[in-house]
């Protein structure tokens, strides 16, 4: 078969998939033959990874990594806070993780080897204003994911988890063991998908890695992919917006902390070694490891005044600041300490410096601009 008439009939399998609402034997054996006949063809083991929230931030850059690296990836997203053009390859599969005969349609339909699963809200503060939305999404409508997984035996999956989980650090850099005493609801939403994570590996068997990312930041160094929340909290993105008139100015929260320049010290990590870790760790469960929990950080801090320092410097503008006060339940520093994604992954940062994880997300900044 040749491969465009390959990828014609995965579109049609793809369209009988979300409009069906009940899987055909067709359906059903479909993706089976078709990837084993494009597998032979191109004499590879491709696998089929499920990216769960493939539309947002980080999902969108791993859906990219993974296309890069080989594997066959389809993309299930609501788009509640992704974007369509964001995924750039693979199937697209508009629908919602807590919708159990959709994702019974969809599991059907494909021979997932592993699920990377990205979606959640992610506002602490809005979780601590209305801690329902945070449950319903982050935890039911994941513990409905799970059990589509298991029933559907498949049997890696990689979980979005946080620093949220640690809480106040009672030392840094903060290692794995560090007690877990989230302060929000959105960083016990993720230590509660954690530990059934654990249970789940013990009664069902289900292998996982919970990968606790610190500040993902930057951007793709390509320039197609970038950082698009609505609203946006994080620190660079806002710092860029108030270098390219976008917003007027940039609150500090702080300035009186135990740091060297009295500003809030955070780990930035770049999103391309984020997806990084999360392919290393989906490859060693693939192979049959056993579930994990690592922290993913550059290991270096830098203060929010170091970040917008850097940030005039490779924008060239002026960046207007507010000094604000500090605010409830943040911490003096957030530094992770990633020694065992290093060894056990064989993980190494390659966009560690803040400079180049500025420069790319300024590079995708001017080009949403244009
Ligand atoms: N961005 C960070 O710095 C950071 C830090 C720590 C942890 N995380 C975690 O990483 C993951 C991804 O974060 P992000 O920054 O890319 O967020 P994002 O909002 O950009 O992406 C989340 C995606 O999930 C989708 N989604 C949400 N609920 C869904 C549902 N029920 N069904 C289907 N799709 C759904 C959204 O539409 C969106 O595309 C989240 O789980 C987040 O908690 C992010």
């Amino acid at each position: 078969m040749h491969y465009q008439e390959y990828k014609a009939n995965l579109v049609r399998n793809r369209a009988l998939l979300v409009r069906s609402t009940r899987p055909t034997l067709h359906q059903k054996t479909n993706h089976f033959f078709l990837k084993t006949i494009y597998a032979t063809l191109l004499k590879t083991d491709m696998k089929t990874i499920l990216v769960v929230g493939g539309a947002g931030y980080i999902g969108s850059h791993m859906v990219k990594m993974l296309l890069a690296a080989g594997y066959y990836v389809v993309t299930l997203d609501n788009l509640s806070g992704g974007y369509r053009d964001a995924v750039l390859g693979g199937d697209f599969v508009f629908g919602d993780s807590a919708d159990r005969n959709g994702l019974d349609r969809l599991f059907t339909g494909y021979a997932f080897d592993g699920v990377m699963h990205f979606a959640s809200f992610i506002q602490v503060g809005e979780s601590v204003q209305n801690p329902s939305k945070y449950y319903q999404n982050n935890v039911a409508a994941t513990l409905t994911l799970l059990d589509a997984i298991v029933d559907h035996r498949v049997n890696a999956c990689i979980f979005s988890s946080s620093a949220a989980i640690y809480g106040e650090p009672q030392y840094v850099p903060l290692d794995e063991q560090h007690p877990k005493q989230p302060m929000n609801p959105y960083g016990l939403s993720k230590w509660i998908i954690e530990q059934i994570l654990t249970d789940y590996d013990q009664a069902y068997g289900l292998k996982s890695v919970c990968l606790r990312y610190f500040n993902a930041a930057g951007a793709d160094p390509d320039g197609q992919l970038g950082e698009r929340h609505l609203p946006e909290s994080h620190l660079i993105p806002l710092v860029l917006q108030a270098a390219s008139g976008q917003r007027e100015s940039i609150t500090v929260y702080g300035q009186d902390y135990d740091t060297p320049d009295g500003t809030c010290i955070r780990d930035y990590i770049h999103i391309n070694d984020l997806c990084q870790a999360h392919l290393l760790a989906l490859e060693r469960l693939l192979t049959g490891a056993e579930s994990a929990a690592y922290n993913l950080g550059n290991g270096a801090g830098f203060s929010v005044k170091q970040v917008i320092d850097v940030a005039k410097e490779i924008t060239g503008q002026p960046i207007p600041v507010i000094m604000g006060q500090r605010r409830a339940g943040d911490p003096a520093r957030l530094v992770a300490d990633s020694k065992l994604a290093q060894t056990e992954l064989g993980w190494q940062p390659q966009y560690a410096d803040l400079t180049t994880i500025v420069a790319h997300a300024w590079q995708w900044e001017r080009a949403t601009k244009k």
